[in-house]
Order: C-alpha cells, then sequence, then structure tokens
C-alpha cells in the first residue's frame, strides 16, 4: 500500500500517517521529520533547509526529490509506504510518478486532509513535537500523559521553530499556491481521497481506514 497524505500545514498528516503506520506496518516518511533530523545531527542538508524552513519557503526540489526516492528504494519499504509532506509541488509529483513508473508502480492513495485556514492558525501554536521520535501532540486537544514529555518514546517535547504565528501564514500562501495544485493532479491520477481534518483524530482516522480497506 502506497499513500501520499496531502493537506495544508498542521492539517494532521503527520498525526495520521503515525496512526496509519502502526496499523498497516509501513514505514512513515516525512520529508519534514527527515529536514528536522538533519538539521538536529549538524549535516549539510539540515543546514540547507533550515534557510528555507524558518521563513516558512519551501526546500528546493533538488534537495529533496532525490532523498524521497532513495527513501523509498529501502527493504523496509517493501510492502508500501506512507509519504508525509511530499509531494509538496508539481515538480516533485512528476519525480515521484517517474521514480515508481520505471519499477512499473505507481501510488495507490493521496488522502487529502481537508482543514480550512481559521483552524490552521489555532492549532499550530498549541502543538508541541517529540524531537526524538516526531510524535506530535497539542495542549489541549491531543495532550501527551505527562506534560512535555512524549507518550511513545519518553523524549522531550517542544514548539517548532517555524510553528511563529507569522511563519505559519507564509506557509499557508506557499501551501496554497505550490502544494494544492497536487488535489487536481492525484484526482487525475485517479486515487484522490478527501477527508475531514477537523473531526477529532480517531473520526479522521476511521474515515482513513474506509478508504484503505474499501
Ligand atoms: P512539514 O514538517 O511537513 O510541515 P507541514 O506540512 O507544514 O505540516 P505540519 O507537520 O506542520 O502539519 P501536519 O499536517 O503534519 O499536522 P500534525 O499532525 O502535526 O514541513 C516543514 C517544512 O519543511 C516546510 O515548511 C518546508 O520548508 C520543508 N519541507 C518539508 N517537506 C518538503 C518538501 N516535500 N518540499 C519542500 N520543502 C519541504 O497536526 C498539527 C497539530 O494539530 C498538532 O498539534 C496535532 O496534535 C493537532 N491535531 C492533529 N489532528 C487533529 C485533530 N483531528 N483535531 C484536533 N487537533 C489535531
Ligand atoms: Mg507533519
Ligand atoms: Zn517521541
Amino acid at each position: 500500500m502506497k499513500i501520499i497524505m496531502l493537506g495544508a500545514p498542521g492539517a494532521g498528516k503527520g498525526t495520521q500517517a503515525k496512526l496509519i503506520s502502526e496499523e498497516y506496518g509501513i514505514p512513515h516518511i516525512s520529508t519534514g521529520d527527515i529536514f528536522r533530523a538533519n538539521l538536529k545531527e549538524g549535516t549539510e542538508l539540515g543546514q540547507k533547509a533550515k534557510v528555507y524552513m524558518d521563513q516558512g519557503l519551501l526546500v528546493p526540489d533538488d534537495l529533496t526529490c532525490d532523498l524521497v526516492v532513495d527513501r523509498i528504494a529501502q527493504d523496509d519499504c517493501e510492502n508500501g509506504f506512507i509519504l508525509d509532506g511530499f509531494p509538496r509541488t508539481i515538480p516533485q509529483a512528476d519525480c515521484l510518478t517517474d521514480a515508481l513508473g520505471k519499477l512499473g508502480e505507481s501510488m495507490d492513495f493521496a488522502i487529502d486532509v481537508n482543514v480550512p485556514d481559521e483552524n490552521i492558525i489555532k492549532r499550530m501554536s498549541g502543538r508541541r513535537a517529540c524531537l526524538n521520535c516526531g510524535a506530535t501532540y497539542h495542549i489541549v486537544d491531543i495532550p501527551p500523559k505527562v506534560e512535555g514529555v512524549c507518550d511513545i518514546c519518553g523524549g522531550k517535547l517542544v514548539l517548532r521553530d517555524d510553528d511563529k504565528p507569522e511563519t505559519v501564514k507564509k506557509r499557508l500562501d506557499v501551501y496554497h499556491e505550490q502544494t494544492q495544485p497536487l488535489i487536481d493532479y492525484y484526482t487525475k491520477q485517479g486515487i484522490l481521497h478527501t477527508v475531514d481534518g477537523t473531526l477529532p483524530m480517531e473520526e479522521v482516522f476511521a474515515q482513513i481506514k474506509e478508504i484503505l480497506n474499501a
């Protein structure tokens, strides 16, 4: 099962991808998490990506495409994978279509987690992310069992650098301009499904399971 999670920043792509990964036993691949891990490790890629991420801009396609193509060629992706935050531009989508096409494969599902902009700004300020495993929480809606500590791995929970309200607004603009066209792209491929991302996390997940199990 090869799945793409589409949706605005903060729509809940990562939250749902994590649940799908656990339920179906396929890896969760988040380009944002990969960039943040690189930054934490002080790699050149991490330093390059940070410049764009901090401004709410997209990291250039040439830094992103090869990374994902290499990642999905690894053994643990044999039975499928979930892409969270990739593709985000038409050239990235073309790169993915081509890479899979060479293997005689294609994506199975593109799931658009739909949340209006108004809800997003509110969500982001309450988000806390685990520095260690990437799990996300919300201080009101989806709190961890112990404040500031990840339920899954015990890692430290932090507010992401790009979750400041000004940066969130920029990320939303970039989303509408560069990423939203992918909804048409995957509608044309016949694999687009939309879920209502304003519902509670469990209900969104139930909608996704219905799509994946149909
Ligand atoms: P990335 O890390 O992918 O960020 P994003 O797309 O902006 O999305 P988020 O991770 O912020 O949100 P999400 O949809 O995963 O929501 P979450 O589940 O956390 O990318 C960051 C940056 O990296 C980009 O800006 C760009 O610079 C760069 N980048 C990454 N990929 C790239 C690419 N392919 N090309 C170029 N650049 C790239 O949920 C949000 C909050 O809401 C949480 O607090 C959560 O607990 C809460 N929540 C979730 N679901 C619900 C619910 N149903 N009800 C109530 N609250 C909920
Ligand atoms: Mg995310
Ligand atoms: Zn964790």
